[in-house]
């Protein structure tokens, strides 16, 4: 059978559109100098790791200067590296190891906010109300009858009010931490500055960017500024009950500007550099964002909201699919990433459980089985990676790693555990330092302890003990990839005619078959030679629950 690996070559412009990409949070991979925190050159050491497994590009969670006050997103200066995580010598040094092993390499840009450490918010600290400084953030006076109150009751996503008190009475917004000021996306001073970054970074030879919070840029800044109060909720869940485009702060349409100004810069390169919009927003909305003159790909966040329902989840490919084809991008999925519960826990939490009910008890209710919870990601994998687009990998889910739902209270350093008043834990149970090797102080993370504490089990989960390993999570990935660049072919789908209330059915080719059961009873297995199965499927001619199998 021919090899049809995506063409990675500097003359395809279209490299990204089937793409497997695989994020590493840097922080969280490899530690190389023995800090206890991952860096750049930890992840250029472990790019064999990437190669092997067959993905055809990474992307980098920040790795900019930052405090840490939300685990790097509070970046103090967009075109530097972090002294703890490296220098700019060490991000040359990375994306040329990662092209040599024909790797290509996304880095995040977070234009929604600086770090109140970043040049322009303490300059813009120091110059006082009215200033041309602050107006690249968002001041307002308070209030109230001595402007005590906040300009409007728009909370933070990570709770709490989104505004915050200057020593000289004036308010600034932040839709996240009080530490990472919204930037004013109508100064044109801002506009140019994040074209520059763009710049910067392409010119080091970045592929292309994940662009973070890609739906808040755009603000309604009209005097006076509007109440949520009457939406109900201002989170993003808040969006379906107001008129597309009317929320104050999510999804507005001058956004959009932006982001084809953007394309033109992009497209000043060869191939074009590409970018995918981190946007929490309903599907229909959300693939505006990718239209071929504006960043090309969204992340579909539905599909990871999605039940493990076989209807549900056939109805939502479909719309998928058929939207992102009206857009004119390509589809995308996604399982897990560095916001959100591993999906080896998470698809087994009983449907309505609240996920940060379960971390705040630990994990310990409903208390999930791992061996079943590993079953399910791994069908659930399979049928991800055999759907026609580009799928984004978080590190360690090759690894089939649970959440750590029990890290004790004192090792949180997610904000939102102290913004919400500790009722939320947050998001590090998913960021714990990556598994190498069943032994050693940091499981081969790096010489010392690492930064978040891994549980014991991680000795199994190493990539060490996987490798080689009949059965183990990492060689299933490591065939399914080299598979799906065999197999891969078009951007379509075919439902057969054995979907049903829990099975999923569809051919790609003719020659690549994808049935998942989702039901809690074995199914007839298709006739066909097995290519690759999530399970053991035994010949016996049924297929199990839980269970993916690619046919040929
Ligand atoms: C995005 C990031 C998340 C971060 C937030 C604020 O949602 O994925 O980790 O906390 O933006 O930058």
């Amino acid at each position: 059978m021919a090899t049809r690996s995506p063409d990675l070559s500097p003359r395809n412009p279209d490299w990204w559109r089937q793409a497997v990409v695989y994020q590493v949070y840097p922080r969280s991979f490899a530690d190389a100098d023995g800090d206890g925190v991952g860096d750049l050159r930890g992840v250029t050491g472990r790019l064999d790791h990437l190669a092997t497994l067959g993905v055809d590009a990474l992307w980098l969670s920040p790795f900019y200067p930052s405090e840490l006050a939300d685990g790097g997103y509070d970046i103090a200066d967009h075109r530097d590296v972090d002294p703890r995580l490296g220098t700019l010598e060490d991000f040359g040094a990375l994306v040329a190891e990662a092209h040599r092993l024909g790797l290509k390499v996304v880095v995040d840009i977070v234009p929604n906010h600086t770090s109140h450490l970043h040049p322009w918010f303490q300059e813009a600290l120091r110059s006082g109300p009215g200033s041309a400084a602050r107006d690249r953030y968002v001041f307002r006076p308070g209030t109230g009858e001595h402007g005590e109150l906040p300009p409007t009751d728009w909370q933070s996503v990570f709770g709490g009010s989104a505004w915050r008190r200057t020593a000289d009475g004036d308010w600034y917004l932040h839709l996240f931490a009080p530490e990472q000021p919204d930037l004013n996306w109508a100064n044109d001073e801002v506009r140019a500055d994040f074209r520059t970054t763009l710049r910067f970074w392409s010119d080091r030879g970045v592929d292309g960017f994940r662009v973070d919070v890609a739906h808040g840029l755009a603000k309604d800044l009209a005097e006076p500024l509007r109440n949520t109060g009457d939406i109900g909720a201002t989170g993003e869940e808040s969006l379906p009950r107001v008129a597309p485009g009317g929320h104050p702060y999510w999804d507005r349409d001058e956004v959009h500007a932006i982001y084809r100004d953007w394309r033109t810069v992009l497209d000043g390169y060869s191939p074009p550099r590409t970018a995918v919009a981190e946007a929490w927003v309903p599907g229909a909305r959300r693939v505006r964002y990718a239209r071929p003159d504006e960043l090309g790909q969204a992340f579909n966040f539905e599909y990871l909201e999605a039940a493990w329902d076989a209807g549900d989840l056939r109805e939502l490919i479909t719309v998928s699919l058929s939207g992102a084809r009206d857009a004119g991008a390509s589809a995308t999925w996604v399982l897990s990433n560095h916001d959100v519960v591993r999906h080896a826990s998470r698809l087994l939490l009983p449907p309505g459980t609240d996920a940060e009910a379960w971390l705040l008890s630990g994990g310990r209710t409903p208390a999930l089985d791992t061996a079943a919870g590993l079953r399910r990601a791994r069908a659930a994998t399979l049928l991800m990676l055999a759907l026609p687009g580009s799928a984004y990998l978080y590190q360690g889910e090759e690894l089939g790693l649970p959440e750590v739902a029990d890290l004790p209270a004192e090792a949180l350093r997610d904000p939102v555990w102290e913004q919400t008043g500790r009722t939320r834990k947050g998001r590090d149970g998913c960021r714990v330092p990556l598994p190498w090797t069943a032994t050693g102080p940091s499981y081969g993370f790096g010489p010392g302890p690492a930064w978040l504490p891994q549980p014991p089990s991680f000795a199994s989960y190493a990539v060490e003990t996987q490798t080689g390993a009949d059965g183990s999570t990492l060689e299933l990935y490591r065939t399914a990839l080299r598979l799906r660049r065999k197999l891969l072919e078009g951007e379509t789908l075919t439902w057969s005619a054995g979907s049903g209330a829990d099975v999923l059915d569809f051919t790609r080719t003719p020659g690549w078959r994808c049935v998942t059961n989702l039901g809690e009873v074995p199914v007839p297995l298709p006739p066909g030679e097995v290519l690759l199965a999530s399970g053991p499927c035994d010949g016996s001619g049924v297929l199990p629950p839980d269970t993916t199998v690619w046919l040929a």
